[in-house]
């Protein structure tokens, strides 16, 4: 007789949990879901934002800027599996691109992206969406002020 380890039982888990998903979300929010894409953060960067959404959970996007445009986007987030799925769509487009197109990454692109999200996840979007804008609009807020951000990293 085969014995049943704890490791069979879990693969069963989370293959089930797996299965589960791809019957709600498309194959690209599973995707970043199991492998989300720019995970993380950047040391000293040129712009971050923090955003909690209603949801109560928080997304931070920082930001690596060379001459108007985005080098690297990173996030971190304690949100939903959707979540992860949203800010990895999030610095995938803003990677690469200037200023100006990161601003146009709006909820409804990142939704398009990711070839939607149940209604009730597509705030997990706009979470993302603002947690990039606001590092975009940080990173203006610091090439103004620069002296702000030495403050900033002492908090
Ligand atoms: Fe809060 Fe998705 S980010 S539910």
């Amino acid at each position: 007789m085969e014995k049943n380890t704890g490791n069979d039982y879990f693969e069963k888990l989370q293959a089930e949990i797996i299965e589960n998903a791809r019957k709600l979300y498309s194959e690209k929010v599973v995707d970043r879901w199991l492998h989300p894409r720019n995970l993380g953060a950047i040391e000293n960067p040129q712009g971050f934002g923090k955003i909690t959404g209603p949801c109560g959970d928080t997304m931070e996007i920082s930001l690596r800027i060379m001459n108007d445009k985005i080098i690297e986007a990173k996030f971190l987030t304690d949100g939903c599996a959707t979540s992860l799925a949203a800010g990895s769509m999030a610095t995938e487009l803003a990677s690469g691109n200037n200023i100006q197109e990161g601003f146009k990454i709006s909820q409804e692109l990142i939704l398009d992206k990711l070839d939607g999200l149940p209604e009730e996840s597509e705030h997990c979007a706009l979470l993302a969406s603002n947690a990039l804008k606001s590092a975009l609009r940080d990173h203006f807020a610091s090439k103004r002020e620069p002296w702000k951000k030495a403050y900033k990293n002492t908090e």
